[in-house]
């Protein structure tokens, strides 16, 4: 199973904002462990990041053929980008949302998700142990 994991905007700060919503790892450490966790249980895996809301569309439109599941965390574009939302529609395989901290106690312009209905799962404030959730769900997917 091939899964793209996509990181958006911001994500590359990580470490160096807000420890306290987002724990004091770095964008490189999260992909360092995503990569391994993914090693365990036997899912090929490839981590991106961008600040370009056109380049995370062209990230999706890429999934389409390349990808068999998606993990993503769009960061603020989660909350608007409706660009984002039509570039996922296409993709029929499964997909986890996961935001490291808890977008549903924060403000509340952080609990809307463009994403909604097109999920299979959304993982929320587990920290980066969420991107190791959504791996083990589609790992379950993929066995069942
Ligand atoms: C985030 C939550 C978003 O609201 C925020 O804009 C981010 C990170 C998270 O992982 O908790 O950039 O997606």
């Amino acid at each position: 199973m091939r899964i793209d994991v996509l990181n958006g905007v911001n994500l590359d700060l990580l470490g160096r904002r807000d420890p306290a919503q987002y724990g004091d790892g770095s964008l490189q450490d999260l992909e360092t462990q995503v990569y391994a966790w993914a090693r365990e249980l036997g899912l090929q895996v490839r981590c991106r990041q961008t600040n370009h809301e056109g380049e995370y569309v062209e990230f999706l439109h890429a999934a389409l053929d390349n990808a068999d599941a998606l993990v993503l965390n769009p960061g603020a574009w989660s909350h608007y980008s409706w660009a984002i939302h039509d570039a996922l529609e296409p993709f029929s395989g499964p997909v986890v949302e996961v935001h490291l901290s808890d977008v549903d106690g924060r403000e509340t312009w952080r609990r809307a998700s463009v994403l909604e209905g097109l999920t299979t799962e959304r993982i929320i404030g587990g920290g980066i142990n969420g991107y190791r959730r959504a791996l083990a769900v589609l790992a379950e997917r993929r066995d069942a």
